[in-house]
Parts: structure tokens; C-alpha cells; sequence
């Protein structure tokens, strides 16, 4: 059963966003600020973890009625492990959690629902979770939403630079095929449009290994909110600074 149902309120706003601005094909968004916003209420980082993921619920449907076609959010990095057990524990546990009922949701809308980063990190249990909630949702054909859980860019390049090598030496593909376009395909988000626009809450100014490869050409937002307190009216606010930017990609 699903969570909450459609708000054919947002709906309208979102479709009237649309009509109004050019909106970006591929959203990303760096998920950042749940640790301070419960230290600033003087609760465990943990809470903050569990007020973020209602908020990635609430953005994700957003982010689909608004129509982005592509959405991808940062939610654990390669580097998050060194984070004390605890905290891991406690993210560990909301994903479980979120890949059992939350996902759910994402059926009213269409979502197809894809992970990038490395699976092999978590558990058998979580595994399964993550596969099963890809194969389910295959075959819609809504709003893409690439989770990215145990994500490193370095690291995404690294394994695709030892699977075109491996390719190379098996004679699968030739050292002239290597391209800008053939490099792109060995990456977790092959055959997606890179993204347009990335979002960091939090007030950071920096990509913390965040699709490096990707965001060549990327327009950036970062925001003065943390992510437990970022709104619909923020992100709309995000997808209009977004379209005032004159893209040039080296042109003039
Ligand atoms: C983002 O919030 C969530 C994860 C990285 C898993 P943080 O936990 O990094 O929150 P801050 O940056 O410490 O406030
Ligand atoms: C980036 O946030 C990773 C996620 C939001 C999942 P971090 O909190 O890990 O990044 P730094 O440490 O501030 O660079
Ligand atoms: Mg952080």
C-alpha cells in the first residue's frame, strides 16, 4: 500500500514550473546537513539521518511531478564507512527500511529506481533489497532515480578504467575505440544524460566525489539550507536559478 497518496496540488504547481522555465533534464542532488541539523537540536546524528529521508521522499515524488527526467541523489559515499559504527549502523537500517516500504511509494509515480556505486559493500540483505527494488521498477517509464549508495566517483572511474583494460586485452573492443563517449558507457550512469544541475544544501562548496566525470559541464546550487529543512519552494527555487544560467561549454 502506498504511503501517501498523489497530490494533484503539486502536480498543478509542478506542471505550471515547467511551463514556465526550461528545466534541467538530470537533477542531482548532494544530500547534506542531516548531522548538524540534529546537533542544532541537540539530538543524535541519527535523527537527522531519519529527517533527511523523509525529505528525500518528499523531494523525489517532487522532482518527478515537476518533470525531471532524471534524478540523482547522493545518499552514502565511498567514504561515509569511516563514519563511527553507530552512525553507520543507524544509515544501514533507514536504507533497509526505505527499501522495503518507502520505495513502494515510487510506484504511483512511475519511478524507475536504479543504484549506482557498489553493491558488494552492503549486506546480503541489503543487496537483494537493492536488486529487487531495480528489477520491479524496470520497466516503468517515469522519472529515473539513481540512488547513489556506497558512491565514489574515483572509485567509479578506477572500475571502469580496469573493465575497458580487461575489454582491451580480451579483445572485446580496441585500444582506438576508447572515447570521451566509450569512457561514459563504463560509468554507473551509462547511457544517461549528464547532469544539468547539481544541488548542494548545506552551504558546502565542494563535490565530495560526486560524479566527477559527469558534471564537466554542470550548473551548481548550492544552498544555505540543511537537508532536513530543504522544501518544494527550495528546489523550485534551485530548478530557477538553474534557468537564468547562460550555458556555454567553452563557447561563446
Ligand atoms: C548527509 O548529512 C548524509 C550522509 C552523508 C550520509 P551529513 O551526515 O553529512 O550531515 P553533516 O554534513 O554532518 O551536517
Ligand atoms: C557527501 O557529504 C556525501 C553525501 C551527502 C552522501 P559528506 O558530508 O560526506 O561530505 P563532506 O565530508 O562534507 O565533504
Ligand atoms: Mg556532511
Amino acid at each position: 500500500m502506498a504511503l501517501f497518496g498523489k497530490n494533484k496540488k503539486d502536480n498543478a504547481a509542478g506542471a505550471a514550473l515547467a511551463e514556465e522555465i526550461v528545466l534541467p533534464k538530470h537533477v542531482g542532488i548532494i544530500m547534506d546537513g542531516n548531522g548538524r541539523w540534529a546537533k542544532n537540536r541537540g539530538l543524535p546524528r541519527k535523527a537527522g539521518h531519519r529527517e533527511g529521508a523523509q525529505v528525500f521522499r518528499t523531494i523525489t515524488r517532487y522532482a518527478s511531478e515537476v518533470g525531471i527526467r532524471y534524478l540523482t541523489v547522493y545518499a552514502f559515499s565511498t567514504e561515509n564507512w569511516k563514519r563511527p559504527e553507530d552512525e553507520v549502523g543507524a544509515l544501514m537500517g533507514l536504507f533497509k527500511s526505505y527499501l522495503k516500504e518507502a520505495l513502494e511509494d515510487f510506484k504511483d509515480d512511475d519511478i524507475v529506481v536504479r543504484f549506482i556505486g557498489e553493491k558488494s559493500g552492503f549486506s546480503p540483505e541489503l543487496q537483494k533489497l537493492m536488486t529487487e527494488n531495480e528489477e520491479s521498477s524496470a520497466y516503468r517509464d517515469g522519472m529515473v532515480l539513481n540512488i547513489a549508495m556506497n558512491y565514489g566517483s574515483r572509485d567509479e572511474i578506477v572500475r571502469a578504467v580496469k573493465s575497458i583494460c580487461a575489454d582491451v586485452k580480451s579483445g572485446r573492443i580496441g585500444e582506438s575505440d576508447i572515447s570521451e563517449q566509450l569512457f561514459s558507457d563504463y560509468l554507473y550512469t551509462a547511457g544517461q544524460p549528464d547532469p544539468d544541475l547539481i544541488i548542494r544544501p548545506s552551504g558546502e562548496y565542494r563535490i565530495s566525489n560526486f560524479m566527477l566525470w559527469q558534471s564537466a559541464y554542470t550548473e551548481f546550487v548550492i544552498m544555505n539550507k540543511l537537508w532536513p529543512d530543504f522544501t518544494k519552494a527550495d528546489f523550485d527555487e534551485a530548478l530557477r536559478l538553474y534557468a537564468q544560467r547562460n550555458r556555454r561549454y567553452g563557447g561563446v
